[in-house]
């Protein structure tokens, strides 16, 4: 056969067989996105359907089908392959790194502009967020430990450890400039980042450095997270990196007149839902050969309205608001209007599956 006079009979061999799964496994009607905080988890603890909610993706459901599903969470503060890892073992089922979606996984798009800059990576506790943002490809990534260890009088009020100079990296910020500032994860003392991103840009990226005119200001600023509320464990939702970029922007407003020009990563927003569905057809296409068949319908599993419900519909998905993290319905209903409510993840996915389930039926009966 004249293919044979090009291709490798073992290859040959292999394109078959891949052809013809790719059509055995047909692509489900669904994919899922989770939220993690409020919907899987409440603080470092596995909320109690979510272990099953998974088994049923896992092919436990009617359909008979593995369903794919993503983890989407504004949450952070670690490496993708590490979240990937302790959440497979809380909740007992494998996780692969490519699955989970955090705030800042998103900067992967920003390392060509700035892998040889320096840029400053806040949030997260000692180096993390520097080991985050190397483990992406920035080679010149710094933190607030590195910027105290430098001068720990840019902020009195603080005793810099022995413990943070062993995870500090040695710069002169004074001959340094900063040309980017991204807020990775939520800071853990806001007054130490307010103060530094404020001599950041108002020295034009030279800490210590004198004041720039704010028109002048070309240092770019970048926020992962806008959520003003977040559920973990105490029975209160608690403040987000939104409310730390409030307070950011509140000081800075008075030091200078106005508000710094920044960028915005994280649920809603779209860049981020564009990101996330890249991931999921990603995967897809690993899982059952690119283009075979169209893309299933992406179902979004949220506790937030103004993240996860409001960036689902936006981006013309279906989505199913929770009520075991931040909304409370008893509060009346929510600003955004998801698809359906559930009660908890389990019921959410029981009632996407049924609903693909139906939808099936019925095309499957007007084609009969
Ligand atoms: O810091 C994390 C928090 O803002 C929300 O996380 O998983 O509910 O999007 P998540
Ligand atoms: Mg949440």
């Amino acid at each position: 056969m004249l293919l044979n006079k090009f291709i490798k009979p073992s290859l040959f061999v292999q394109l078959c067989r891949r052809n013809i799964q790719s059509k055995a496994q047909k692509r489900p009607p669904l994919a899922f996105a989770f939220d993690i905080d409020g919907v899987i988890m409440r603080g470092p603890e596995p909320l109690p359907k979510a272990r099953n909610a998974l088994r049923i993706l896992d092919g436990n459901n009617s359909l008979n089908a593995k369903i794919p599903y993503i983890l989407l969470t504004n949450g952070g503060g670690q490496t993708e392959f590490d979240r990937a890892k302790k959440l497979s073992s809380r909740l007992d089922t494998q996780i692969s790194p490519s699955q989970i979606i955090q705030a800042h996984t998103v900067l992967k798009d920003y390392v060509d502009a700035y892998a040889d800059k320096t840029v400053l990576c806040l949030g997260g506790v000692g180096d993390t967020m520097r080991l985050v943002a190397e483990s992406y490809g920035f080679h010149k990534a710094y933190t607030t430990t590195d910027v105290l260890a430098w001068n720990s009088s840019i902020w009195p009020f603080i005793h810099v450890t022995e413990s943070d100079l062993a995870s500090a990296k040695p710069i002169d910020f004074s001959r340094t400039p900063i040309s980017a500032v991204f807020v990775f994860h939520d800071p853990r003392n806001w007054g130490i980042d307010v103060q530094i991103i404020c001599d950041v840009l108002q020295s034009g990226g030279l800490l210590g450095g004198p004041w720039v005119e704010p028109r002048t200001q070309d240092v770019e600023l970048v926020f992962c997270n806008p959520d003003l509320l977040w559920k973990s464990d105490f029975s209160r939702p608690r403040l987000g990196q939104g409310a730390f970029k409030a307070s950011f922007q509140a000081v800075y407003s008075m030091l200078t007149g106005s508000e710094y020009p920044y960028t915005q990563f994280g649920k809603p927003t779209q860049s981020t839902y564009d990101y996330a569905r890249r991931v999921l057809h990603d995967l897809l296409d690993r899982s059952y050969g690119p283009g075979s068949g169209t893309h299933p319908r992406m179902y979004m599993i949220g506790d937030n309205p103004e993240s996860d419900i409001a960036g689902a519909n936006a981006a013309g998905w279906s989505s199913v608001l929770v009520h075991t993290g931040v909304y409370d319905p008893t509060t009346g209903p929510p600003r955004h209007v998801p698809t359906h409510e559930a009660e908890d993840v389990e019921e959410a996915v029981v009632w996407a599956i049924e609903r693909e389930r139906e939808m099936v039926r019925q095309i499957e009966e007007e084609e009969n």
